[in-house]
């Protein structure tokens, strides 16, 4: 009920200021002021103050602060002669002040329920401070961990991302942010894993894999886009009329703007497809980017509209939806915001508690031999150890906005907060290694050609079991790390991803047993970075690999598949399948079908289980996936407790990309339920053409 009122005041708040008077606004504006409107500057730059002065700036990247945002908005509306207010932008990814885990945390939660809390939460945070527009969410599908950006998105599957895309649209849009879905398209697929880095693509893979997030987020309403650095298929993403007109605006219908990237309509330049500024201006306008970002190209299409090389009715189009998006973050109406209301909203206990549920459930159990966790509150002496132990700065993983290393707690301060003191490793009867990456190095521009622990990092920790004392290793990172030595030697490994401000406490919450463990990995994990990409929704080979076999798909080296493949996450207690049950032996492209099966905990510990639904059709005009997932339920159980759960398969969980459209094929489809995307109970069933 509360949604859709905030829907019917959306769509209150626009009809109120209405296309007339964006049309009779527009009718008043002159050619250079519509250019303001498109032009995004940061504060710092040369031009910035003059533009201003004059109402020539229609958006602010990075300027924060209420009393900040007030400021600069009183000196663009007393600089603009029509009284445009000025649209706040700023990249609050996973959270604002108060830090959540990142996104590809959130995503091992497989809870759209927690991904929109964090979006809220953020929000309320980043509003307060005069923020209007985040560049959020990434929903960049990827599947090579080289690339540092992984850490941003919700991993490797379209389904999955395109659930997490549209939860954090409406977590953001529903607290006043307006959302912006990046970076559109297929960015990253950059070539092994180099950030900026050109993709080349089918058709179909680009349809069936990376766009779905960005579909999902336009059917949730998304108010912006972002087009992305790269080629795609020799067309950067930032000119491409493919992308940004034919399938997002006559396909999907997308009503709101699209922004560039920081810089990407000049690189227009660099890619080899403009000559001037200008040139990659026009040509970037004329595809359907409206807002250019930083690099001040479009003051450029003065020129190009008077000499009669671009139609004004481009740049009209492009100011419209502009001012469509500051009609709907209430701008016209109030384009001020208090500032004595940030300091209740922000950083609060419920924004702490938020962010410390989000983070016990991003966490994903790899290993646990013999039960070695969780760990006994009392009785053992525990060393914690490892270059990230009490690094507060590095909990907050990259992208943390106006988060502070001191605000949030480590995990040896969350270790501590349980057992009181901890002691050095001689004398201790358990140690916990904190090992993995610093935040800096995942993000924008951080790419790896190595995805190994860091330093000597796996020597320190090849001591610490040498010394025959039991180990659990907490991994933090950005991306999956190649962690086979730890996963042969080590007996619990925990992957921690980066957790925010409430890192220490959540993991400890994890660690010592008050929360059972449920998260499940939204990316498969490498043996070893030759390995990569790596994903569980691979297509078939000719010859599958076989290790009998030399002429077959594999590598020499390294064992055959991933070290812990997709939707793998292992908990506390131990959750069995059985009866595996389709509703009919046959479906019609029409219709549809149940599958179901029953989850009982066989342990003796409450505890949530992830329940994935795959499908296959073995035998098609082309090559499908080996599996693809359409479908997962996060169950709650209590020891010996079972449920049946039910998924409902229509013709959209089936169909591929053909030519120019989507077809499913009549014949036999594969279907599986289970724990991750291993295994699982399997069934069968026909689609049938009439
Ligand atoms: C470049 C990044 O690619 C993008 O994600 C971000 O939103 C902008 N810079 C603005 O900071």
């Amino acid at each position: 009920m509360r949604k859709l009122v905030a829907v019917f005041f959306l769509l209150f708040s626009i009809a109120a200021y209405g296309q007339d008077r964006v049309d009779r606004l527009l009718s008043r504006m002159t050619l250079e002021e519509k250019l303001g409107q498109l032009t995004q500057l940061v504060e710092d730059e040369p031009e910035f103050q003059p533009a201003l002065q004059k109402g020539l700036v229609g958006s602010i990247l990075n300027g924060e602060g209420a009393a900040k945002t007030n400021q600069l908005q009183r000196a663009a509306l007393a600089g603009s002669r029509l009284k445009i207010p000025l649209l706040f932008g700023y990249d609050v990814i996973h959270g604002y002040r108060t830090i959540f885990p990142i996104p590809l945390a959130i995503a091992s939660s497989w809870d759209p329920q927690l991904a929109e809390l964090s979006a809220r939460v953020a929000a309320r945070e980043a509003r307060a401070a005069g923020i209007r527009w985040t560049f959020a969410p990434m929903v960049d599908i990827a599947r090579d961990a080289r690339w540092g950006r992984i850490a941003e998105g919700a991993g490797e599957d379209p389904f999955l991302g395109a659930v997490m895309a549209a939860a954090y649209v409406r977590g953001f849009q529903s607290s006043g942010l307006l959302a912006c879905a990046k970076h559109y398209a297929a960015y990253g697929a950059a070539e092994a894993g180099r950030d900026y880095n050109a993709v080349e693509m089918s058709e179909r893979t680009l349809r069936e894999v990376y766009l779905p997030p960005f579909h999902a987020a336009v059917d949730a309403g998304v108010a912006t886009l972002m087009s992305a650095f790269e080629s795609v298929n020799g067309a950067p993403a930032t000119a491409n009329g493919h992308l940004l007109d034919e399938i997002l605006r006559r396909e999907w219908k997308f009503k709101g703007f699209v922004v560039s990237d920081w810089d990407a309509v000049a690189e227009l330049i660099n890619h080899g497809v403009a000559s001037s500024k200008e040139d990659a201006a026009r040509k970037a306008i004329t595809a359907g980017v409206d807002m250019d970002m930083w690099d001040n190209s479009y003051s450029t299409l003065a020129a190009s509209v008077r000499a009669g090389r671009l139609p004004i009715a481009v740049v009209d189009r492009a100011v419209r939806r502009v001012l469509h998006a500051k009609a709907q973050a209430g701008l016209f109406d109030d384009p001020y915001i208090d500032e004595r209301a940030a300091a209740a909203v922000t950083l609060t206990p419920e924004h702490r508690a938020a962010a410390r549920r989000v983070a016990q459930h991003s966490i994903v159990l790899l290993k646990n031999e013999r039960d070695l966790l969780p760990l006994a509150k009392s009785g053992r002496k525990i060393a914690v150890v490892g270059p990230l132990a009490d690094s507060k700065d590095d909990m907050l993983g990259p992208w943390a906005a106006q988060g502070k290393g001191e605000e949030a707690v480590s995990a040896l301060e969350g270790i501590r907060a349980v057992v009181g003191d901890t002691v050095a490793v001689e004398q201790a009867d358990v140690i916990i290694a904190v090992l993995g990456e610093r935040r800096s190095m995942s993000g924008e521009a951080a790419s790896r050609a190595s995805l190994d622990l860091p330093d000597d990092q796996q020597a320190l920790l090849q001591s610490l079991v040498a010394s025959g004392k039991p180990v659990v290793l907490v991994v933090m990172s950005g991306r999956p790390l190649s962690i086979a030595w730890p996963a042969e030697h080590v007996p619990a490994i925990v992957e921690a991803w980066f957790l925010g401000s409430e890192s220490g406490n959540g993991l400890a919450d994890v660690l010592f047993g008050d929360v059972n463990p449920s998260g499940k990995l939204p990316v498969t994990i490498p043996r070893a970075v030759g390995q990569v990409p790596i994903y569980y929704a691979h297509l078939p080979t000719g010859r599958p690999p076989n290790p009998q076999d030399k002429y077959t798909s594999k590598y020499l080296d390294v064992p055959i598949g991933p070290l812990y493949p997709f939707g793998f996450g292992l908990s506390y207690t131990k959750f069995d399948y059985s009866d595996l049950a389709i509703s009919a032996p046959s479906m019609r492209p029409d219709g549809s079908l149940k599958v179901a099966a029953t989850i009982r905990n066989a342990g003796d510990r409450a505890g949530e289980e992830i329940v994935q639904l795959y499908v296959a059709d073995p035998v098609a005009r082309v090559s499908r996936p080996v599996k693809e997932l359409k479908g997962f339920q996060r169950v709650a159980l209590k020891p010996g407790e079972s449920r049946r759960v039910e998924f409902t398969i229509t013709r959209r969980d089936l169909q591929f990309w053909w030519h120019d459209g989507w077809s499913a094929e009549p014949g036999e489809f594969k279907v599986w339920i289970g724990g991750s995307s291993a295994g699982g109970l399997e069934g069968k069933f026909d689609l049938v053409s009439k």
